[in-house]
């Protein structure tokens, strides 16, 4: 398995340009399934997650067509032959689950397994099946899958969701753009992925509103057609590389950066002491002087902290000024890069999820584990201010969701570089 080393201390000068959100990749592509006309998305990452999306697509039929080196993919599901989503695929990543919605709405039928993915918590799926029964589905689990049907298609409905879950918020307004009527989904999730998700469908001849708030209203339509889209800017690779320099020292300017994806998140950065600034192509970060101040962070649903940036901030917190305290509201089991932290020099306690940062003034190089995928990240930014070699194994869960980080981070003027391993 690839290692990744880094030698830290240099300081970082550049531009780095952020790729399109994995996340909206991962349920735009299930979108695809909505109709038999193609589905165009430009501005994709390259991905090993977008390799699994189009492993589950293609297995049940969907024709994936990759150009432009993997930035443009082109979907057609107009010879579907299958509506199982087997575990082989599926336990590799949990957001294989954004099938169900539409294969539910177009085929009136679906088998899907039981997601994995990182393992940073329970991750349940019943906000997802009990929205889709408030539609007229019928769901039972039988050997580990989720077997689906709605006899004569899904019906529109008021669906409350217990939890503003985006996955779920992402399976029902897949569903309910096919659904006969009405529905509202209320306490819906609010991210950026799932407005791109809404005006993806909605260019595929969807009715819509309300994406971006509580309450997204969706008028059913007989059928959605052919539609060309960009994927919108990834938040979380965004707000990891505005994290660079201000481990490392220097200026960076994140290219395609928007505040709006990353407001709370940045918001933290001027509490620290980050100088954020926006230019005409992103944002530009630079530390105003030396070693940021401690601050506290809760995460939450958007638009408040989140979760997917929690690890990348504690290890920033690391070298702060002063006492930090770190609160993981959405997964438990969220803290694993903490004891690797330790290892570093970090002076870290976590208490269920509460994790306090004691801010320390260096930390030093270290071999260390990547368990997650932002734990992994979170690693290798904290490799960049220490002292020293820090080396992270099993960087397979980084290349889920981060691009050639090392050739980013090296065209900045990191000293980093991937080791292949046996
Ligand atoms: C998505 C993101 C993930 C991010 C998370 C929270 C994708 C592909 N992944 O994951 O990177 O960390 O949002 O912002 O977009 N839950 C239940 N029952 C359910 C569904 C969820 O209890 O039916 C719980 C989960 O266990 C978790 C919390 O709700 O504790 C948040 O989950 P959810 O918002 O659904 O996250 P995902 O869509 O899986």
């Amino acid at each position: 398995m690839d290692s990744i080393v880094v030698q830290g201390g240099t300081a970082l000068q550049g531009k780095i340009k952020i790729a399109g959100a994995k996340n909206a990749a991962l349920t735009l592509m299930p979108a695809t399934l909505l109709s038999e006309e193609p589905l165009t998305l430009t501005n994709a990452p390259r991905l090993s997650d977008i390799q699994t999306m189009t492993a589950l697509l293609q297995s049940l039929g969907v024709e994936v067509t990759s150009m432009q080196d993997g930035k443009v993919q082109v979907l057609s599901s107009h010879a579907m032959t299958s509506t199982t989503a087997d575990y082989e695929i599926v336990r590799k990543m949990r957001a294989s689950n954004l099938v169900l919605g539409p294969l539910l709405a177009r085929h009136h039928q679906a088998v899907v397994s039981l997601p994995g993915g990182c393992a940073i918590g329970a991750r349940p799926m019943d906000i997802h099946v009990t929205a889709l029964e408030t539609m007229g589905a019928e769901i039972e689990l039988k050997d580990g899958y989720l077997h689906a049907t709605a006899k004569g298609g899904l019906k529109g409905a008021r669906v409350p969701l217990r939890f503003a879950s985006v996955g779920a918020t992402e399976n029902v307004l897949m569903a309910a753009t096919l659904a006969k009527g009405t529905t509202i989904i209320e306490n819906a999730a609010r991210e950026p992925e799932i407005v791109d998700l809404a005006h993806c469908l909605r260019r595929m001849g969807a009715q819509i509103e309300g994406e971006g708030t509580s309450t997204i209203t969706i008028e059913g339509v007989d059928r959605l057609g052919a539609a060309t889209h960009p994927v919108v800017t990834d938040r979380i690779e965004l707000g990891t590389y505005m994290l660079a320099p201000v481990f490392a020292g220097g200026e960076v300017e994140c290219i395609g950066g928007r505040l709006d994806l990353v407001q709370s998140f940045a918001e933290k950065l001027d509490a620290a002491g980050v100088a954020v600034t926006e230019t005409a192509d992103g944002l530009k970060v630079a530390r105003k002087n030396g070693r940021p101040s401690a601050v506290n962070v809760t995460t939450e649903v958007f638009p408040g902290f989140p979760t997917d940036l929690q690890a990348q901030m504690m290890a920033m917190l690391c070298t702060a000024k002063g006492t930090s305290v770190l609160e993981e509201k959405i997964f438990e089991n969220r803290f694993m890069h903490a004891p690797e932290l330790i290892r570093m020099g970090a002076d870290i306690e976590v208490h269920g999820g509460t994790a306090t940062v004691h801010g320390v003034e260096r930390l030093k190089g270290a071999p260390v584990m990547a368990t997650d995928l932002r734990a992994s990240v979170s690693l290798i930014l904290a490799g960049l201010a220490a002292e020293g070699e820090t080396v992270v194994s099993r960087v397979y869960h980084l290349d889920r969701g981060y691009e050639h980080v090392e050739e980013k981070l090296s065209a900045v003027g990191a000293k980093i570089e991937r080791v292949a391993g046996s």
